[in-house]
């Protein structure tokens, strides 16, 4: 194996009683990348990590981190860790600096080595203005930068965060994302999170995981291509059109592109202005600009965006976890394609996602209960 994969999981199983967390999962991540660890909830990314940091063991396949074996090397492969499990252990009595020189100690940091490290990474982390504040008092945000800090003080090459945004508000998010940055310009990083803009801003690769399985590994470009759909981005004036014509419907417009030929789910975009914004997909091995373009003319709308892009990543994170979202649906593999066609046609993301974290939090409440969409 080469020194520059960090981290390589080969076919990493876990059962918990009768639930399949993880099913052969394989993958590696080389020095130096910052790579997001895709996935709705419950499909086996915190397990993964879990194995990774040796805090459980697999059911079956293994694990290097730094060349260091899971099961032979444990100590070497914790030494060459920072580990921020997705709910921090902190110990809200403690001022921030006690918490981290508490576990600089349990990393056996030695004291002149710990004021060193101690600059740093107030530095990385933003902490110099909580640094005697008790962690009881601190916002989310501060506490998620403190797990940061605490994963960062004995200064490891790789660091495994689960989920470290999740619960922030979006400026806190940001915040920490930005740290997360600025660790990975000279650090390995494994980020696992739900949340795809995040992945798009600071990684360029990513693992989708959906019910214990890799279903999707590459830079992230690569990916957002997976579906073999494009998407357009149609706007067209709400209140002026050609001389002589009334200014379309939105009906209207959602009809016409509806029936442009090889376009499909076809849906209005919320905006603010006077403007009726559209977005449909298409094949990736045509271009539907000229069709469209055209149905403007003919009809006399007045076109002011026309955009042909790779489909969000959003589009493709549904696409390739369908099987958890069916799950957590309570659907089988053939009523959901049954539903598909109509599913297609009415997309909306948004619903999607209450959906699925509604659908989420009842399956963790009943532990024991198996998914019934795939034969295994
Ligand atoms: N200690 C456990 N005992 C039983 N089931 C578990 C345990 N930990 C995780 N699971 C199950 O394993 C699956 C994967 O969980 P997890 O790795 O936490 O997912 P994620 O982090 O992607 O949300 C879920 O179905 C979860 O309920
Ligand atoms: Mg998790």
């Amino acid at each position: 194996m080469s020194t520059d994969v960090m981290i390589s999981a080969e076919g990493l199983s876990k059962q918990f009683g009768p639930v399949r967390a993880l099913d052969k999962v394989t993958f590696e991540v080389n020095r130096g990348e910052v790579v997001g660890f895709l996935g709705p909830n419950g499909a086996g990314k915190s397990t993964t990590m879990r194995i990774l940091t040796c805090y459980i063991s697999p059911t079956a396949g293994t694990a290097k981190v730094h060349g260091y074996d899971i099961f032979d090397d444990t100590l070497e492969v914790r030494r060459r860790l920072g580990y921020l499990p997705q709910r921090a252990p902190l110990y809200p009595d403690m001022s921030v600096h006690e918490y981290l020189r508490f576990t600089a100690e349990i990393r056996g940091v030695d004291e002149s080595r710990f004021r060193k490290r101690l600059d740093d990474v107030v530095d990385i982390c933003g902490l110099a203005q909580t640094l005697g504040l008790g962690i009881g008092t601190l916002s989310h945000g501060y506490r998620q930068r403190v797990g940061l800090g605490q994963a960062l003080i004995h200064d490891p090459e790789i660091l495994i965060l689960d989920e470290p945004t999740s619960d922030l508000d979006p400026n806190e998010k940001a915040e920490v994302l930005r740290y997360i940055k600025e660790i990975g310009k000279d650090r390995t990083v494994l980020l696992s999170t739900h949340n795809l803009a995040e992945v798009e801003e600071a990684c360029a690769r990513a693992i989708i995981v959906s019910k214990g399985r890799v279903v999707a590994d590459g830079p992230i470009d690569q990916i957002r291509s997976k579906t073999g759909r494009v998407r357009y981005v149609v706007t067209i004036d709400e209140r002026d059109a050609e001389a002589g014509k009334k200014p379309p419907s939105a009906t209207e417009i959602q009809d016409a592109l509806s029936a442009v030929e090889r376009a499909s789910a076809v849906r209005e975009l919320p905006t603010d202005e006077s403007v009726h914004k559209f977005e449909l997909a298409g094949p990736e091995d045509a271009d539907l600009r000229a069709s469209l373009f055209r149905l403007a003319v003919a009809k006399g709308w007045t076109l002011l965006e026309l955009r042909r892009e790779s489909q969000s990543l959003d589009a493709v994170f549904r696409d390739l976890t369908r099987d958890d979202q069916m799950a957590s649906r309570g659907l089988t593999s053939q009523e959901e394609e049954e539903d598909e066609q109509e599913d297609e046609d009415e997309e909306d993301e948004d619903q999607d996602d209450e959906e699925e974290e509604d659908a989420v939090a009842k399956k963790s409440d009943e532990p024991g209960s198996t998914p019934s969409g795939r034969e295994d």
